[in-house]
């Protein structure tokens, strides 16, 4: 079975072809990162339009990279939220509209269940049950997997994403977008911080996180000390540390509460390195095992999509009615419930 993968839901466009045993055939993606980089982030509307634009080039392109005719394809797989609304619309009315013309069903996928799984893009994947931790621009979740479909919420942030965070901490120091992997690359530059930053709600039980107190008290940092030399390194450094800390405590805390010593982490955090390398010695000191997705799949892609689409498509679920709708809030947990 061939899927293919569309992914629109925020400022990447992303396409790419899943064949249920040979594996994924090809990907493209393209990311608008200099549309929305003069306005310090994404502008909806202008992200909507660049997925007009970049869509039907990109398919054209993986059709041809991979010797693939539309007519190959067997179920087109889409991103039906959670995301940017406009953003959203582009890619499910085109997968819509193509799986009508070519009478091939469509499949609507979670933006985040895609993220999820997007661990199995590579080998060796990982097997339910497992521990998920997905760490975006707008997520910070815990997930317990227990089957395909099959997601419990855990805990989840209470404010801020931990992408987010990120991005707005890098942004309040002036440092340029997409702020996040940038501020992670100047945390790297020093080896430990003159700062502390506190690890956030460690002391409450449960698994709910937050990190908006975090950006905070990076603020106040750099508002007191923006003289000093190196400044946005130290204070990136300390909230790296911090954001990096608080989120190994949880996830010990999750695989403690639910006895599986599976750990996946997904989304765009998960590209970060020192993250990484902390839950990996976590997970090694459980005598657990860890799955990260490659990291060109932590962020946005349509491989991620093709994938997940295959999957439920393989056990059946399909989407043949010709309305185009989307998600833009829709939650993880309750995605195949309807
Ligand atoms: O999953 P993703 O591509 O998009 C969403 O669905 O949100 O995640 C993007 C987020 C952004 O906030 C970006 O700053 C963050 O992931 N990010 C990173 C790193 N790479 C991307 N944050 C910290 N360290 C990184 N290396
Ligand atoms: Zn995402």
């Amino acid at each position: 079975m061939l899927v293919l993968g569309i992914e629109t839901s925020c400022d990447d466009t992303g396409v790419a072809l899943y064949h249920s045993t040979l594996g994924l055939m090809g990907h493209k993606l393209y990311s608008q990162t200099t549309v929305h980089a003069e306005f310090g982030g994404v502008v909806p509307e202008l992200a909507s339009r660049d997925h007009i634009r970049k869509l039907y080039p990109l398919l054209q392109q993986l059709l041809s990279d991979t010797a693939t005719r539309l007519k190959d394809i067997d179920v087109i797989a889409y991103t039906a939220g959670p995301g940017l609304a406009g953003a959203l619309l582009v890619g499910s009315s085109f997968a819509k509209s193509l799986a009508f013309a070519l009478n091939k069903p469509a499949i609507a996928v979670h933006h985040m269940e895609g993220h999820l799984l997007a661990a199995m893009l590579s080998d060796p994947k990982p097997t339910f049950p497992f521990i998920g931790l997905l760490v975006s621009g707008g997520h910070t979740q815990f997930i317990q997997a227990d089957s395909l479909g099959k997601y419990i919420l855990l805990g989840e942030t209470l404010d801020d994403a931990v992408g987010e965070a990120f991005d707005k901490t890098a942004k309040m120091m002036g440092l340029p977008y997409p702020g996040g992997p940038i501020l992670a690359k100047l945390a790297e530059t020093l080896p430990s911080s003159s700062f502390v930053f506190p690890r956030p709600m460690i002391d409450r039980p449960g698994l709910d996180l937050s990190f908006s107190g975090l950006k905070t008290f990076a603020l106040n940092a750099f508002q007191a000390y923006e003289t000093q030399d190196n400044i946005r390194a130290d204070i990136a450094n300390a909230f790296q540390t911090a954001v990096v800390d608080t989120l190994v405590i949880k996830c010990r805390r999750a695989l403690e509460q639910t006895g599986i010593k599976r750990l996946v982490v997904a989304g765009g955090v998960g590209a970060n390195h020192a993250l990484r390398k902390n839950l990996k010695q976590l997970l090694d000191s459980l005598s657990g095992e860890i799955f990260f997705p490659e990291p060109i799949f932590c962020t946005d892609n349509g491989a991620m999509i093709a994938y997940a689409g295959c999957q439920h498509a393989l056990q059946g679920k399909q989407d043949l009615n010709n309305i185009i709708t989307v998600k833009p809030r829709w939650t993880l947990h309750d995605c195949h419930q309807s």
